[in-house]
């Protein structure tokens, strides 16, 4: 049976990594894969995720299966986190949410959802987007298009390109929009631009699908959800995916969010149903550890705090990063003016440098990034820049 399969390459992101751990180079760095990492380079747990852990240790009493949509405090918390409290959407009970394992399995299931409502539905991605978003969604059998969102040239947004195509999207096809700290780029819309694309929601009829995995990266926890809020706010149907990985640190417990926000209080204990059968036919019910987790921080209030603190320091040091990089390239005498990055938000820059040059980084200097130009932010250190920079100013 098996034998008529043929190999395929390794995942560019994954494969990176694993590039990078056979290198001997001492000198070697790693901005590949999209996790957070301290100035020594590790990807400590989180101090309010040991907390929990202990809590969960003393109090979990057995193993038996959680409910079919996941942790209940978990999914009323993150609600909360995402959308604030009071939130029309929540008050009306518009909302169906399930416990979904990471990011990607919500965005799996939430793709599968979609195909049920309508198989010939169009998904339009942002040019570029995060890689796994095109097998995510359209292994569920979706047709995937993309609107223009980032110029490489200028290293901003082509927001009136992308307005343009938007207003071309025929009514109940699906936008996929990053609500904060875009991936690859880390380019994010502003609130003009988040107003602007409501207004053409609004005259299309399409559906907007926010993709959440950041939340805290960017400007705080309440600002990096301001389009998604405002989407939520004032549309009667908005799809969210959100991910626990990054903000809780909680990558390999496989911990995210499915959210449909339907039209009527009806539809959605009708959507509830749905979704809970397509998980029952992938994966039955969700992992609990992760979402046990979440459930303990946000629901007890001193925790909650300390992780809010938590969140904000690897913002504030990823932008510090971010300067720290932009100030040394000019140091050196780099002939490309890299201020942009100090404008981009979250994990992510696009350094904006050609395939060949990221290759030259790669092979010559040990520097490891996916050749898009797109780097972990968090992979830079005081101990690295000194050499990261002077390794970029060379092959530019
Ligand atoms: C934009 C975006 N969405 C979703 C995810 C999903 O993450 P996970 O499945 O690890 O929760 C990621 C992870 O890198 C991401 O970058």
């Amino acid at each position: 049976m098996f034998d008529v399969l043929t190999p395929l390459p390794a995942d560019p992101i994954l494969g990176l990594s694993a590039a990078y751990k056979k290198d001997t180079n001492p000198n070697k760095i790693d901005l590949g894969v999209g996790v957070y990492k301290d100035e020594q380079g590790r990807t400590p747990i989180m101090n309010t995720v040991q907390k929990a852990q202990r809590i969960l240790l003393e109090t979990e009493d057995s193993k038996t299966y959680i409910p079919q949509q996941g942790v209940q405090g978990f999914i009323d918390g993150m609600l909360q986190l995402i959308l604030g409290q009071g939130h029309k959407a929540l008050i009306e009970n518009r909302i169906a949410a399930v416990q979904a394992p990471g990011g990607c399995g919500a965005l799996r299931i939430l793709a599968e959802l979609i195909k049920r409502c309508d198989g010939d539905t169009t998904v339009w991605v942002s040019d570029p987007t995060w890689a796994n978003h095109i097998p995510l969604i359209g292994n569920a059998g979706l047709n995937i298009k993309t609107y223009p969102y980032f110029d490489k040239t200028s290293a901003s947004i082509k927001f009136d390109e992308m307005a343009d195509c938007l207003k071309q999207v025929k009514k109940g096809d699906v936008v996929l929009l990053h609500g904060c700290c875009h991936n690859p780029t880390g380019a994010d819309l502003n609130k003009d631009q988040w107003n602007t694309v409501l207004e053409i929601a609004q005259q299309t009829g399409f559906i907007p699908f926010v993709d959440i995995a950041y939340q805290g990266f960017g400007d705080s926890l309440e600002e990096d959800v301001y389009g998604v809020r405002l989407l939520a706010n004032s549309l009667p149907e908005v799809i969210i995916a959100a991910s626990c990985s990054k903000n809780f640190g909680l990558y390999r417990e496989r911990t995210g969010l499915a959210v449909m926000i339907t039209e009527t209080p009806a539809i959605a204990s009708i959507t509830q149903t749905q979704i809970q059968s397509i998980a029952r036919g992938i994966y039955s019910m969700p992992p609990s550890y992760g979402g046990a987790l979440v459930d303990i921080i946000l629901n007890t209030p001193d925790l909650k705090t300390e992780w809010m603190q938590e969140v904000t320091d690897m913002r504030e040091r990823m932008k510090n990063l971010r300067k720290l990089l932009v100030d040394k390239l000019a140091e050196k005498g780099a002939s490309k003016d890299f201020s942009f990055v100090n404008q981009q938000k979250g994990m992510f820059s696009f350094l904006c440098i050609s395939p060949e040059q990221v290759e030259k980084l790669v092979n010559e200097h040990s520097v490891y990034l996916v050749s898009s130009s797109r780097v972990n932010i968090a992979g830079i250190s005081l101990s690295n820049v000194d050499n990261l920079a002077e390794a970029l100013v060379k092959v530019l």
